[in-house]
């Protein structure tokens, strides 16, 4: 069959039944399929599952390969996935990892892009991002909370509210994760003005129901934008996309002085080929250049890149709340050579940036108490399901009103994707009641079949990425990568059911490192010890880098929990 039709059918199994030796090695080969689900991923025809050209497999023999790996799997053995690529079975013990997973990584000092696309067309190695190669995706609802979150904290800290009504939010991208943006910005209220070049993903937003991540298309910039401030002025929660580049749109706001409430930015900025859409030609011909010249395709990019930095630096200075949204777009614009790195940021200190990421601006009082997107998946397929897990979260923690609020607008409002799923955001003492709530519901038949929990890499404790999760950390510990390898070491020693180390996810090959972990709650009384150890223990590691770095918040949420942290007082 070939691959047209291949993806065509790729679609987890659901149901108690089973094809591998194990749950936990059925929950890999479920969640890697639905991973790639049509109905989930971007690109399933090019196993692409989200950010940019983020995989799960490395092609289409690797991806047969490790199905039928996980299918003969023992109960003690582990698989190794390189990049994408099954490489080898070892005997190991019933409570280690059924599967070990390193994607994208490369020796700090070859570490660059072209570098990496030179080994990726040879075949050699494979862009995970964050968790697509690690086999947690689970669609846009993954990324939904966050931003809705963000967008909330941002009203919050600027305009003294949460309410985003007669606000507009303007921004580009509406891929995988970026596509989350107008919705989690009406949900607060707002109006929301986007650019997205590729008209497929525009429909793909439109099409989506109950609601739609989307509400109209203008194909008109002008119309777009008045359409927009009449919204906004009436304050009218609603979503418009324009096909276009976003810095057309930026341009235009600028020459008719129209000045954003927020304003970021979602593009695939991190990587500047296969990524990121120069300015100056059709969306077709960019994609043309893409394939006929690389290196023309790559300058032009950017070009755009500095000519975007600027506009929103622009429109910072004529008030508009500006951050990065995890893209590295202005770490890639001074790596083209066209931004001068005064224009954005002090030459060579770390973090000084003019405009701040959206870590050190909203995130990180939350990544100080071991905080950060949790999420879990129905392996039977059933959303009653989800519901019944959304009831047991619900009874315990009775007194999160926002937690709650947001549990009840998710059933109502988000779509599923591929396997039914949840995510909302929990911090230390937390995860490990969930997970042992819902192991024990599996157990009880409550919940049909097992939950698979994990997380994203946009994390605590795991992360490793000076323009993203570790910008700006009070020590200046930005760059330092150690944190992330204990964080997957543990993993592994805790009974993680897999890990994964991963590199460039978010922010491009050679800024980031950083690990995944997913645990299987299959019911069993065997694999209690195993959630609770790894539900404790990876946002414990949120824990120790954030009191090492000196937050005092982590200090005391270290002490209240009595985690062990030697040197805590210096
Ligand atoms: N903030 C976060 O938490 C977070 C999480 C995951 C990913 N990311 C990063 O956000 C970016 C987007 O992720 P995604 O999953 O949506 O990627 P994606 O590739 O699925 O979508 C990006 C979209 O941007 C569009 N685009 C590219 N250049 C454009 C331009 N100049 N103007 C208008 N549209 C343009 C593309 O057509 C695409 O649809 C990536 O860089 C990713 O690494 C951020």
């Amino acid at each position: 069959m070939n691959e047209q039709k291949q993806y065509q059918r790729l679609r987890a199994p659901r149901g108690t039944a089973i094809v591998c030796k194990g749950w936990h090695q059925e929950a890999a080969l479920r969640m890697l399929l639905n991973n790639l689900d049509p109905e989930v991923a971007e690109k399933p025809e090019e196993l692409i599952v989200y950010g940019g050209t983020g995989r799960a497999a490395r092609n289409w023999r690797c991806l047969q390969a490790i199905i039928q790996c996980l299918k003969e799997l023992e109960n003690d053995e582990t698989l190794l996935i390189q990049s994408g690529k099954p490489v080898g079975v070892f005997k190991t013990f019933s409570s280690a990892p059924r599967v070990i997973i390193a994607n994208s990584n490369l020796v700090p000092h070859w570490a660059t892009k072209t570098y990496f696309d030179e080994l990726e067309a040879a075949g050699l190695i494979m862009f995970g991002q964050m968790t697509a190669g690690s086999w947690i995706y689970i669609g846009t609802q993954g990324i939904l909370q966050g931003t809705h979150q963000t967008f909330v904290t941002a009203g919050i800290k600027h305009f003294g509210t949460g309410d985003l009504a007669g606000r507009l939010v303007v921004s580009g991208g509406l891929g995988g994760m970026s596509g989350a943006q107008p919705l989690a910005a009406t949900m607060a209220n707002a109006t929301y003005l986007g650019a997205e070049v590729d008209p497929k993903r525009i429909e793909r937003r439109l099409a989506s129901k109950k609601p739609r991540y989307l509400d109209e298309r203008i194909d008109d910039l002008d119309r777009a934008i008045d359409a927009a401030l009449d919204a906004k002025n009436h304050r009218q929660t609603k979503s418009i996309a324009w096909c276009g580049n976003v810095v057309d749109l930026l341009r235009r706001l600028k020459e008719r002085n129209v000045t954003p409430d927020l304003l970021t930015d979602q593009t695939s900025a991190h990587d500047e080929l296969n990524g990121y859409v120069p300015t100056g030609i059709t969306f077709e011909e960019a994609l043309e250049l893409r394939r006929r010249d690389p290196d023309e395709y790559r300058r032009r990019s950017y070009q755009t890149m500095a000519e975007h930095v600027r506009l929103m630096l622009d429109l910072q200075a004529r008030g508009a709340i500006t951050f990065d949204y995890g893209n590295n777009l202005r770490g890639k614009a001074i790596e083209g050579g066209f931004l001068k790195e005064e224009e954005i940021r002090t030459p060579g200190k770390i973090g000084s940036w003019k405009y701040p990421g959206f870590v050190p601006a909203y995130i990180r009082p939350l990544f100080c108490r071991g905080m950060g997107p949790f999420r879990w998946v129905a392996l039977s397929g059933e959303p009653e399901d989800i519901l019944e897990t959304d009831r047991i979260v619900m009874e315990l923690f009775p007194d999160n009103t926002p937690l709650l609020n947001w549990l009840k607008k998710a059933e109502n409002e988000v779509p599923f994707q591929g396997l039914p799923a949840r995510i909302c955001w929990l911090g230390y003492g937390e995860r490990d009641r969930v997970g042992l709530a819902f192991n024990q519901a599996v157990r009880e038949g409550r919940i049909k079949a097992p939950i698979v929990i994990g997380r994203d890499h946009l994390d605590t404790g795991s992360v490793a990425s000076p323009n993203r999760e570790t910008e700006a950390m009070l020590d200046g510990s930005d760059a330092i990568a150690d944190w992330p390898l204990l964080n997957a070491m543990l993993n592994v020693a805790s009974g993680a059911s897999w890990v994964s180390i991963h590199s460039g996810g978010g922010v491009g090959i050679g800024y980031s490192v950083h690990a995944g972990q997913v645990i299987v709650c299959d019911g069993s009384l065997a694999t209690e010890e195993r959630i609770r150890r790894v539900l404790t223990n990876d946002p414990g590691t949120g824990i120790c880098r954030h009191a090492d770095a000196g937050y005092e918040e982590a200090k005391t949420v270290a002490r209240t929990w009595k985690i062990k942290i030697p040197l805590i007082d210096g």
